[in-house]
């Protein structure tokens, strides 16, 4: 099998790090050793060449090469809902959401919007996702399909309900058990893709679908859950009202077994501390999406107090709450839901959480770096894709300068190109 060598400004975390900006590791003229979907080595160019002198050059010039993103949160059937007007959470599920929704009842819809959604991801960097799907088990088979065609790392569920969403969109407790665990036993960890439990929230569930779907979750010890936890007030409340038993609303979760390190939470803004101690000391992680909770009005993650308790935090998009597919961006408005906390993030703490850190909380050891034997997932950013950035970058050669203004800027000229298991899956055209 012939070698292609990758040239450009290599830039990733070989190592797991509480200190990205120290830890980083750049080759201003590096490159990747790819052989056939591996990478079998990063070093610089000129090594590179010198050790395989046959091998086929693929030279992206000054472009920044990164890990691909890793996305922890977004819904596919939501692409088409995106930038949705004036509702907050519980209106806009009700409004946009669930009527969308019904369409995936479909397959060759499903079909057709899994195919497209990927598309979003790859023009926007983004080589692994935890994706939700809806209630319709083949909303989960088309989009498990269309990237395992591709290669490509993705997780996904089928999304439980059984109240509290119109008739149309709801399975019942044992429905949702069985198609669940149907959808692991042909999916799960076929090629590189990986189930995830995906109960809505606490409020479209009844006690029995959540005790049957925390049963299915133990049942497993390398399957994940995903759900959304303490993103809007009157969601909040709806919770206290719907389960009086419990203390707070992570402890609706943790009363079925779903507060494992495997499980995902999306969004954690309205936290109590007792919430964040035991999602800590049960190893969860937390999907952090800046856009989507400015979108929809619903408040600002606290980044100092989940690092006093050592969460794992992850960055996501959550695409159509979310108000765009590009990880560069979301993490551009991180930035600023921080800075209105007096609260200063680093440009290399933010690729790392997309890349290195992000596949270490979703136990993920094959991608987030380059180190060899991890699979060719990688993106190509231009720092003069447009004439705007090209000014604003005439001088900067430091990936953090250049993250940090792509992170403001970037629209999907940025993206130059997106490879998967040592294969193109994007490239854009000028
Ligand atoms: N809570 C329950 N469902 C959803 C959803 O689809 N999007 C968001 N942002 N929050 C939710
Ligand atoms: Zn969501």
């Amino acid at each position: 099998m012939t070698i292609k060598l990758i040239t450009g400004h290599v830039v990733h975390f070989p190592n797991s790090t509480a200190n990205p900006q120290q830890d980083t590791v750049e080759f201003k003229q590096g490159a990747l050793a790819i052989e056939d979907e591996k990478i079998v080595a990063v070093d610089s160019a000129d090594k590179l060449k010198q050790r395989y002198p046959e091998a086929n050059i693929v030279d992206y010039g000054n472009k920044l090469i990164v890990p691909g993103f890793i996305d922890t949160h977004l819904h596919f059937p939501q692409t088409e809902m995106i930038a949705s007007f004036g509702e907050q959470l519980i209106d806009w599920l009700n409004k946009y959401t669930f009527p969308t929704e019904r369409q995936f009842e479909d397959p060759a819809y499903s079909r057709k919007i899994a195919d497209f959604f990927l598309q979003q991801l790859w023009m926007n960097g983004t080589t692994t996702a935890a994706v939700w799907a809806t209630v319709h088990k083949n909303s989960a088979e088309q989009l498990f399909s269309v990237a395992y065609e591709r290669n490509m790392q993705l997780l996904t569920g089928k999304v439980c309900m059984d109240r509290h969403c119109p008739d149309y969109l709801q399975d019942t407790p044992e429905s949702a058990q069985k198609e669940s665990a149907e959808l692991i036993a042909q999916w799960h960890n076929k090629g590189r893709l990986k189930y995830a439990i995906t109960p809505r929230f606490a409020p479209t569930s009844t006690e029995k679908q959540m005790a049957m779907l925390g049963e299915l979750m133990s049942s497993y010890n390398d399957v994940y859950l995903q759900t959304h936890l303490s993103e809007n007030q009157q969601e909040i409340a709806w919770v206290k009202e719907l389960y009086p038993d419990c203390k707070n609303y992570l402890d609706v979760y943790d009363k079925y077994q779903m507060v494992t390190e495997r499980s995902l939470f999306g969004h954690c803004i309205h936290m109590e501390d007792d919430e964040w101690r035991v999602i800590s000391e049960k190893g969860g992680i937390v999907a952090f999406c800046p856009r989507s909770n400015l979108f929809l009005g619903s408040g600002l993650y606290n980044l100092d107090k989940a690092n006093a308790f050592n969460i794992k935090t992850t960055l996501a998009t959550d695409v159509g709450g979310g108000d765009s597919f590009s990880m560069l961006r979301t993490l551009g408005e991180a930035y600023k839901v921080f800075q209105l906390q007096n609260i200063t993030m680093d440009p290399l703490a933010g690729l790392y959480m997309m890349t290195r850190g992000a596949a270490d909380a979703l136990q993920l050891p094959d991608i987030g770096d380059f180190n060899p034997g991890t699979y060719a997932d990688f993106t190509v950013l231009d720092p003069h894709f447009n004439a705007l950035s090209s000014l604003r970058l005439k001088d900067a050669d430091k990936a953090e300068d250049i993250l940090f203004a792509l992170s403001m800027l970037a629209d999907e000229r940025t993206t130059a190109a997106t490879w998967i298991a040592g294969k193109p899956v994007w490239e854009y055209q000028q």
